[in-house]
């Protein structure tokens, strides 16, 4: 691989569950915001809202909802904040989900590139029901109904340094055609 800031990110970051207590600075905040600001979408559509959290009431309501998708419960509690990446169908109705994805992962690197880490508990319901955890946790962040949570991302100062292996790329790519 080229020895590439960019590439080099993208390789290493990892998920992680365990934060020291430790803060995340207002300047990392803002970097990492506009690092999911900078996300491509359909038309330019930007159909996302970030919402940071940082109240431990809020945070607490949020993990007795999070611990019934996630077995990783406790970086909600530890984490110093969250954003909940929040995305509004009627600006972009067909490529919704993909603009929080790429916001979220783009909020992830940077999160990483700035020596801090994240996860992503992934919340969000395509069967748009009520009683789902992602229904609960827009209650929880008064998200209106129309609106739609992608992904929540805990972030803080790593307390951890997990390993992850991904698939050989000779088993991923083919060229020209599927099969
Ligand atoms: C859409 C999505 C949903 C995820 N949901 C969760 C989750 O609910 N809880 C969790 O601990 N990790 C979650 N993850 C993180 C994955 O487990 C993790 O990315 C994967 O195991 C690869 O590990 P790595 O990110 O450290 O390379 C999610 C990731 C994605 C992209």
């Amino acid at each position: 691989m080229a020895d590439n800031a960019v590439l080099e990110a993208i390789a290493s970051r990892r998920s992680v569950i365990r934060f020291r207590d430790e803060p995340v600075s207002d300047e990392q905040l803002a970097d990492i915001l506009e690092a999911g600001r900078w996300a491509p979408s359909f038309a330019n559509a930007q159909p996302w809202t970030f919402i940071v959290i940082k109240d431990s009431d809020t945070k607490r309501r949020l993990v007795d909802v999070v611990e019934r998708v996630t077995i990783a419960r406790q970086g909600v509690v530890d984490a110093p904040l969250l954003v909940a990446v929040v995305v509004d169908p009627i600006k972009d109705p067909r490529h919704f989900v993909e603009a929080g994805a790429v916001a979220a992962q783009n909020m992830a690197l940077a999160a990483h590139s700035l020596g801090l880490a994240s996860y992503w508990v992934g919340v969000y319901d395509p069967s748009g029901r009520r009683n789902t955890a992602e229904a609960k946790l827009k209650k929880a962040l008064g998200v209106p109904r129309e609106f739609r949570l992608i992904a929540l991302l805990p972030i803080g100062v790593p307390d951890q340094t997990p390993d992850k292996k991904r698939e050989d790329l000779r088993e991923l790519v083919r060229y020209e055609k599927f099969a």
